[in-house]
């Protein structure tokens, strides 16, 4: 019998392929197996970003996640869990693909929950699409003692508005359909003239756009608001 093969969460960053990590490019460009996560309505960020780096020898396999948030996406991660674990079994490692970060919302931790105790698992980080957004805003986000909070644009209003009125400095990501609740709630804070708006961060289509100036029906999925701190650099 051969051995279980290992399965890598692999954070592959924001977007722009230059900032894969070196041990990211090894294990991509060396598993026998990549795996993605792809959501119903066609969207498919991960593979792309590494779309040069992939060959043709490797097999792919894609996981269908449900778009909306409403609906469980517990049986989609169930189908992929058992298809990653049948290449794992036949001692093949597979690697997980991961925007940005995988252990930070990332669709892994549900595999990695799934599959943790079977087989071996080892996470690779990658950069944030978080870290990149402020990177790309030009902004420091947090000086001395202030807290920085990353929340998703999901949460119902009230909670959002709870959370919101007590950070020092925020990411909000998750916004899509739910950008015009967020704006909304900034402005009732006094933090609107703070927030910043960015979208597909690092990628050749990447845009920033005064927040004011944001068309909600037009807002992508990838893209988020930064809230950066007030504090003052000494
Ligand atoms: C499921 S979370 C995954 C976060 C990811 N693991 C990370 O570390 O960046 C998806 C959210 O990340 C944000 N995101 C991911 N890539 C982005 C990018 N290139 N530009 C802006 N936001 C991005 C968006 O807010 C998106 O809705």
């Amino acid at each position: 019998m051969s051995p279980l093969g290992r399965l890598y969460g692999l954070g592959i960053g924001p977007g722009d392929p230059e900032l894969l990590t070196l041990k990211a490019h090894r294990i991509l460009t060396t598993v026998p197996v990549i795996a993605y996560p792809t959501l119903e309505n066609g969207k498919v960020l991960a593979r792309a970003i590494v779309a040069d780096f992939i060959r043709p020898d490797q097999i792919e396999i894609p996981m269908p996640l449900p778009f909306s948030v409403e609906r469980s996406s517990q049986p989609y991660y169930d189908i992929a869990a058992d298809k990653i674990a049948e290449q794992l079994s036949l001692g093949r490692d597979v690697a997980v693909l991961c925007v940005g970060d995988p252990m930070l919302y990332g669709s892994f931790m549900y595999i990695f929950n799934r599959l943790a105790g079977r087989f071996a698992i080892e996470v690779v980080p990658g950069i944030s699409s978080v870290m990149a957004s402020a990177a790309m805003l030009g902004v420091p986000i947090t000086y001395r003692n202030d807290v920085f909070s990353i929340m998703p644009g999901t949460l119902e209003a009230d909670i959002l508005r709870d959370r919101l009125s007590k950070v020092d400095a925020a990411a909000i990501i998750k916004l899509g359909r739910h950008f015009a609740k967020v704006r909304d709630i900034l402005l009732e804070l006094g933090l609107l003239n703070r927030a910043l708006y960015i979208e597909r961060a690092t990628l050749p289509n990447q845009k920033i756009i005064p927040i004011t100036e944001v068309d909600p029906e037009a807002v992508t999925y990838w893209s988020l608001i930064l809230v950066p701190s007030t504090t003052q650099p000494q």
